[in-house]
């Protein structure tokens, strides 16, 4: 039995992962921490909380105290940081957040479970390291920048990322990188591309379009809608995840992505089509419906001024981990959209409530001014 440290459990897809060990593996004990910011929400794992193979403890990655006593009470094993700030959009609004949480809340993490962690030195001055302790970086292609119309990211890209957001995460990968050189401390990275899947907070693309179409406003395009992203369905990251804690060597990085490139316009019309679809095999979807069927089309996409220093095209190439680890993506784009749609019809509720908060004044702000 190993105890995990899972940071920003309550969020995307840290909640995700929380549910895939635990209705996968019989070996983990979960520690969740999160701050619960506007994006973690406690109902969304308050079922899996059972303060015997999973607790819950709302507190900062950043607060050094807290985390220290985390290790001492739990025995803390293996440390899986999802903790971040993760929107662009807002990363451009207010940088600093993004570099407090983002890069001293990863390293406050490695330094407490270095202090627990480490079991002596070796004869080069090296600490050494108990064998079953782990700490694991969920990174994102966004570090390594934008592509033209070619190309792959590859482990060996140069970082070059471009938005507060990236650069953040970049300096996060640095500072993980940084320990296993200077500490050999026992450390792995992913590199993932864009995720979809239930849970997914609506200020993101995917989620935002759905909600929007529900009701029947416009649906936001930036620039010309040609900008690619690599769709990942999110079961497929964590099983990825869980695959280099137990199995990835120390040291590396490995990247982790859908072979599923499109364009947002492609995305957009895509999830107008499947919603109307649903609707229409399954009429008591509409019930959720706050606007007429008949509206549901593609003359609610509005294009809108673009994100500033908007990222072209992201494209991961997998090789790495499918040739050392077996991984590949599980769930082809078409299945894995209709899961995730029929999820959000299913799961108004869980949507009434993660957008109770401030979330119409950020959509005012955000998108008022486009
Ligand atoms: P999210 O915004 O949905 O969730 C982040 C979680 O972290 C929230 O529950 C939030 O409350 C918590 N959190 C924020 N600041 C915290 C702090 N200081 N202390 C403790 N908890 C804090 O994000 P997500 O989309 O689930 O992303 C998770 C991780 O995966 C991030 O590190 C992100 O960079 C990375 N990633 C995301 C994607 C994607 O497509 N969403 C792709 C690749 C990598
Ligand atoms: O690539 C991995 C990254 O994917 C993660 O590291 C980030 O945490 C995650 O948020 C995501 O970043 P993106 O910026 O790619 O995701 P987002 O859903 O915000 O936007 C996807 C694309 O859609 C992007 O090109 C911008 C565009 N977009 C987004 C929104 C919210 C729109 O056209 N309209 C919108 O309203």
């Amino acid at each position: 039995m190993k105890t995990y440290l899972v940071t920003g459990g309550a969020g995307f897809i840290g909640s995700n992962y929380v549910k895939y060990l635990l209705s996968s593996f019989d070996d983990v004990r979960l520690v969740v921490l999160d701050a619960l910011t506007y994006a973690g929400n406690l109902g969304t794992i308050s079922k899996d909380i059972d303060e015997k193979r999973c607790f819950f403890v709302k507190g900062d990655i950043c607060d050094a105290v807290l985390v220290d006593e985390l290790f001492k009470t739990y025995a803390i094993d293996v440390v899986v940081n999802f903790a971040a700030e993760s929107h662009v959009d807002r990363s451009i609004e207010n940088p600093r957040l993004f570099l407090e949480t983002n890069i001293m809340g990863t390293q406050n993490l490695m330094d407490v479970a270095r202090r627990y962690w480490v079991t002596g030195k070796d004869a080069n001055g090296y600490p050494t390291w108990s064998p079953q302790v782990r700490y694991h970086q969920v990174s994102t292609d966004e570090v390594y920048g934008s592509l033209g119309a070619e190309g792959f990211f590859t482990e060996t890209t140069p970082l070059d990322p471009r938005s507060p957001y990236s650069a953040s995460k970049t300096s996060a990968d640095l500072i993980v990188k940084a320990y296993i050189e200077t500490y050999h401390f026992p450390a792995t990275l992913t590199r993932c591309s864009n995720n979809y899947g239930p849970y997914h907070f609506p200020e993101k693309l995917i989620p935002l379009i759905i909600r929007n179409i529900l009701s029947g406003k416009p649906l936001p395009v930036y620039g010309d809608g040609t900008n690619v992203r690599d769709w990942l369905y999110v079961e497929d990251h964590c099983k990825a995840i869980e695959l280099v804690v137990r199995k990835g060597r120390v040291g590396e990085v490995y990247n982790v992505g859908g072979h599923n490139e499109k364009q947002n316009i492609e995305i957009v019309r895509m999830t107008i089509d499947t919603v109307r679809q649903l609707m229409e095999e399954q009429p008591e979807y509409q019930s959720v419906l706050k606007t007429d069927l008949s509206n549901i089309s593609y003359d609610l996409i509005q294009y809108v001024r673009d994100r500033l220093g908007h990222d072209q095209r992201y494209a991961i190439d997998p090789a790495k981990i499918n040739s050392e680890l077996g991984w590949l993506p599980e769930t082809p784009f078409a299945e894995g959209i209709v899961k995730t749609i029929r999820w959000y019809l299913e799961h108004q509720d869980w949507v009434e409530e993660v957008t109770s908060g401030d979330y119409q004044k950020y959509y005012e702000q955000m998108y008022s001014k486009r």
